[in-house]
C-alpha cells in the first residue's frame, strides 16, 4: 500500500491495509497462485476446480485481481510474470525473503491481534514464539527455534556481508570476533574475503551447533574460524582480538544490557582495535520516508520486550559511554537488499 492520501482518505486507506494483507496471505496459503499458474482458467473454472463455495471464492479471486495479484487476460486468469517467482510454489524454487515473509507475517499478525495490550504491557502479553531465543540460560534455546530462525538469517546475510565489506576494510585486522554471529555465515564471508584474517563467532549453543555442521561443508575457511557456544553477555571473550562485529543484534537489547556488553568488548580490544556495529537505523526524527522501518518496529512489540531500532546518534552515545575513543557512522554505498533499507555501519575505535 502506498499512503499518499491525507485527511479522511488517509484513514480509509489505512483501514484497507489489513484487508490487502489478508487477501495476499490467504490467497498464498490457499495456493491460488499455483493453481492459476498450472493452467489458464476463467474465474468460474477455477472455482469449479477448487470446489469451494461460489460467493467466498469469487470474493477472494476478485480481490486478488483488484489488487493486481492476479490478472485477467481475456477470460483467463494469470499470475503477473513479475509476481510468479514469489507466489507460485514449485519444487525447486530458490529461497526468497519476500516469500518467506508471507508465511512468517501470518504468525506475526496473529500475535499483533491485541496490539493495545502489547503496547500497555511493553510486549509482555505476546504469544509469539517463532523466534523465542531470549533466555536467561542460552542453553535453553531449542534446536528447532534456532534452526528455523537461522535459516532466514543465513539466507539474507550474504548481501549484507558484501555491503559491509564495501564499507569497512577488514584487511587491517588479524583476529575477528562476530558477536551474536548466528551460524557463523557472516564471519565466514568476512574471513573468506580477507586474506590473513582469522575469525570466531559467538552465539547460543543451538545456533553454534548448526554453524559447526555448516562449517564442515566449507573446508576452505573452516580452519580459520572458531565457533564459540555461549552467552554474549557473560562468556569470556577470546584473547588477541583486534576487531569485533555485531550485526543485526544490538537492537535486540536495551541500553542497560548493550552498554556493559560494549564496555566488555572495549576492554577485550587493544588500543586502536575496532568494534563494528551493523544494523538498520532510524532517522533522527520520525518521517514518512522511513515508513517501512517504523512499521517493522511495530513487529518488535510482538517479538520481544526489548527489541528496538536506534538512531545513529543513539549508537554513538552508547559506544562513547562504553569508553570508545572515537566513533564514526558510515553510510554504505547501497542497501544490501530491497527490504533491508537504512543499514548503517558504525565503527568505534578502542
Ligand atoms: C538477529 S540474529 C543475527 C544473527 C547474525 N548476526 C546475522 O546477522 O545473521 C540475533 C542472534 O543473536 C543470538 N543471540 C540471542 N541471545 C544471545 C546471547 N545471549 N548470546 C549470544 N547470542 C545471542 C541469536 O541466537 C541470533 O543468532
Amino acid at each position: 500500500m502506498t499512503v499518499s492520501a491525507r485527511g479522511e482518505p488517509l484513514l480509509l486507506e489505512l483501514l484497507d491495509g489489513f484487508l490487502q494483507t489478508k487477501v495476499l496471505i490467504t490467497a498464498y496459503q490457499l495456493d491460488l497462485f499455483t493453481m492459476v499458474a498450472r493452467a489458464p482458467r476463467s474465474p468460474a473454472e477455477l472455482r469449479a476446480a477448487l470446489g469451494w463455495p461460489e460467493r467466498s471464492t469469487t470474493i477472494l479471486v476478485d480481490a486478488c485481481v483488484a489488487l493486481g495479484l492476479l490478472e485477467l487476460e481475456g477470460e483467463a486468469l494469470r499470475v503477473p510474470d513479475e509476481l510468479a517467482p514469489f507466489l507460485v510454489r514449485t519444487p525447486d524454487r530458490p529461497f526468497r525473503t519476500t516469500t518467506y515473509l508471507l508465511d512468517y507475517y501470518a504468525e506475526v499478525y496473529r500475535a499483533l491481534d491485541d496490539m493495545a495490550e502489547l503496547v500497555r504491557s511493553d510486549g509482555a502479553s505476546s504469544s509469539f514464539g517463532l523466534r523465542d531465543y531470549f533466555k536467561d540460560d542460552v542453553a535453553q534455546v531449542e534446536a528447532e527455534v534456532a534452526r528455523e530462525y537461522s535459516r532466514y538469517m543465513d539466507q539474507t546475510i550474504a548481501p549484507i556481508a558484501k555491503v559491509v565489506l564495501e564499507t569497512y576494510d577488514f584487511g587491517q585486522h588479524r583476529s575477528l570476533l562476530d558477536l551474536c554471529g548466528g551460524t557463523g555465515t557472516f564471519c565466514a564471508a568476512i574471513v573468506e574475503a580477507t586474506p590473513g584474517l582469522r575469525g570466531a563467532f559467538l552465539d547460543v549453543p543451538a545456533c553454534v551447533e548448526l554453524g559447526r555442521q555448516q562449517l564442515a561443508q566449507r573446508p576452505a575457511v573452516a580452519g580459520r574460524i572458531t565457533p564459540i557456544a555461549g552467552d554474549a553477555f557473560t562468556t569470556p571473550l577470546p584473547e588477541g582480538l583486534d576487531v569485533v562485529t555485531i550485526c543485526r543484534a544490538a537492537m535486540d537489547w536495551g541500553d542497560e544490557r548493550i552498554e556493559p556488553l560494549y564496555r566488555r568488548v572495549r576492554q577485550a580490544l587493544p588500543p586502536g582495535g575496532r568494534l563494528v556495529v551493523v544494523e538498520r537505523m532510524l532517522p533522527d526524527r520520525p518521517c514518512p520516508e522511513a515508513r517501512s522501518l517504523y512499521l517493522r518496529s511495530v513487529y518488535f512489540l510482538a517479538k520481544s520486550r526489548s527489541t528496538r531500532y536506534r538512531t545513529p546518534a543513539g549508537h554513538v552515545a552508547l559506544l562513547q559511554r562504553a569508553g570508545f575513543s572515537s566513533v564514526e557512522v558510515r553510510e554504505p554505498p547501497r542497501a544490501p537488499y530491497a527490504v533491508f533499507q537504512s543499514m548503517k555501519v558504525v565503527v568505534a575505535r578502542a
